[in-house]
């Protein structure tokens, strides 16, 4: 199967950019800082497919000595401009090879996975979590749900490609950001729950705790399906 990460392309990169925390992005941020700050203990974390640098930006908010890494280059080039001081690298496909091991008390990675098809590599860049992590160190991956590609949200359309509801684990879907001007489909691909844990398995990892955050009527956002229907999955994850 082709598959082409949306997030390398200089006009997704510019809209992405700015890009903060609104609608349903609030809401997969929203659980973090507890989720983060009661399961992590140091302070040194890297942020796996840190994008323009929102969510390594982010982690420093809570304290962190961040590395954030990506392999878009016009993503990194916007985290770099927009935070001079913060750590960025660009990094080939799957090579983690420049960062030492037993280094780092959390990896992060915010919907990252939602564009990394296949098991083996997604296994792969598992196992490279698990080398850099200290052995009480902690991964925090925040994925989309498989429910997201099939419902209205307040951030997110789907609704041009009933498709979806047809796709297997590890198939391509297809979304649109509706809070951003670039209104283009993005391409990610669905992995179910059981999937996941079948590759957690295998990167030799435990998984800790699931979150699946709900919206609250009281919050101040035109929800749509966020109140009843979960749109990311956050997995807490430690080595074996
Ligand atoms: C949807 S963006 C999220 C960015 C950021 N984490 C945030 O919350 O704003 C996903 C990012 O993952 C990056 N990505 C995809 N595959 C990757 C890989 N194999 N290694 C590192 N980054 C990757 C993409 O280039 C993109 O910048």
């Amino acid at each position: 199967m082709e598959f082409i990460n949306a997030y390398e392309d200089t006009r997704r990169a510019e809209a992405y950019a700015k890009l903060e925390f609104p609608g349903t992005y609030y809401l997969a941020y929203r659980d973090l800082p507890d989720i983060i700050l009661r399961h992590v203990k140091g302070r040194k974390a890297i942020d796996f497919g840190c994008g323009t640098g929102r969510s390594s930006r982010f982690l420093q908010g809570l304290g962190f000595n961040v590395t954030g890494v990506d392999v878009a280059a016009d993503m990194i080039k916007l985290a770099q401009t927009r935070d001079p001081n913060g750590a960025y690298c660009l990094v080939e496909d799957g090579n983690l090879g420049q960062f030492q091991a037993d280094a780092f008390d959390l990896v992060l990675s915010v919907f990252t996975f939602d564009n990394i098809p296949t098991v083996a590599k997604k296994v792969a860049i598992f196992r490279e979590f698990g080398r850099l992590l200290k052995s009480e160190g902690i991964i925090v991956n925040l994925v989309s749900s498989p429910q997201i590609y099939v419902n209205e949200w307040a951030s997110f359309t789907t609704k041009n490609f009933p498709e979806n509801k047809y796709a297997r684990s590890g198939e391509k879907v297809k979304i649109i950001i509706t809070d951003i001007e670039d209104q283009r489909p993005v391409e990610d691909i669905v992995w179910t729950d059981k999937a996941y844990q079948e590759v957690f398995k295998r990167a030799g990892l435990q998984i800790v705790d699931t979150y699946r955050p709900l919206a609250k009527e009281s919050e101040p956002y035109q929800w749509v399906s966020e109140t009843r229907i979960a749109p990311w999955v956050i997995y807490v994850l430690k080595r074996d």
